[in-house]
């Protein structure tokens, strides 16, 4: 895979004025999904560079950052400007800060966390708004993160579909990915995970609608995972799978997709309301940690 598997579209200066920086930041949004801003040091951030990178996070629902320096009390900090932090569940916890969630993959380990398409907290009543990753440990090669725009999912569909699905909603459960109904990929931490299944047991199913109105953009998105979505409310899982497969097949076309090349000092921040992401294990006998803070959401509608 290339450096740049995605494709600069638009470039857009943030410039600090109002504050006593010279420097400005730069806004690059990226033909799949997601913005990159350079130029800014996220420890230390203008009023001015904030409300930049906000924006850029909610018409985008997904930012990186290159070359960030930040120790876990700059993670924790960055993150507390968003809002309040989710203390996770089924991963292992930082040993010094419960806030951050190991996202650790370790030689002898075969399985991954996150290894194939989804978001995040679906099976929550009311999702977690995003995650902010920090790569702290990388293979020589592979371990990238690919995205995909579920807007773009939205959008691209025909107007007929668009209003069926508006009236639909649906059931999400974390029991097959977390409970006990997920066999053996509990026990022991495999790929990572703390093996506490009977806390997914116990989560009450949630229904969300399966398109919703982003809560902070106002666009419409599609609002169903292969990871953690069951079925169609009052439509069986048997019913359900052909347009589930349908809408999972069309969220991740090639042009919806950015594949992030994670370097030393890379961060991501996405939106789980308005993306999927998909963590490539591609690096067998390699370790790879990253730091993952989650913050909470909302109910959806
Ligand atoms: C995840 O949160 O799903 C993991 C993402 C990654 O490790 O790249």
């Amino acid at each position: 895979m290339t450096e740049r598997s995605f494709e600069v579209i638009i470039s857009t200066t943030v410039c600090c004025k109002g504050s006593n920086e010279e420097k400005s930041m730069e806004i690059s949004r990226l033909s799949g999904v997601g913005a990159e801003i350079t130029g800014v040091d996220i420890r230390h951030l203008s009023d001015n560079e904030y409300e930049g990178i906000k924006s850029a996070f909610t018409e985008n629902g997904l930012i990186f950052f290159r070359d960030q320096h930040l120790t876990e009390e700059d993670h924790i900090a960055f993150a507390k400007r968003w809002g309040e932090i989710n203390i996770n569940r089924f991963f292992k916890a930082n040993d010094k800060y419960p806030e951050i969630a190991m996202v650790t993959k370790e030689e002898h380990q075969e399985q991954n966390i996150g290894g194939g398409w989804h978001t995040d907290h679906s099976y929550d009543q009311e999702p977690a708004l995003g995650s902010i990753l920090v790569a702290k440990e990388l293979p020589e090669s592979g371990g990238d993160t690919w995205f995909t725009s579920m807007y773009k999912a939205y959008d691209s569909l025909s107007d007929g579909l668009k209003e069926t699905l508006e009236r639909m909603r649906a059931v999400h459960s974390a029991h097959y990915a977390f409970g006990t109904k997920s066999g053996d990929k509990q026990s022991g931490g495999t790929g990572g995970r703390i093996g506490n299944a009977d806390a997914a047991d116990a989560l009450e199913n949630p229904v969300h609608p399966v398109v919703i109105t982003h809560p902070m953009s106002g666009r419409k998105a599609l609002y169903v995972n292969r990871a953690f979505t069951l079925h169609f409310e009052n439509w069986s899982e048997e019913d359900s799978v052909p347009l589930l497969e349908y809408l999972y097949d069309i969220a991740i076309r090639d042009e919806f997709v950015t594949k992030f090349q994670w370097r030393p000092g890379s961060v991501a921040f996405w939106d789980n309301r308005a993306t999927w992401h998909y963590a490539q294990n591609d690096y067998q006998g390699q370790r790879r940690e990253m730091h993952r803070i989650t913050l909470e959401g909302c109910a959806l509608g």
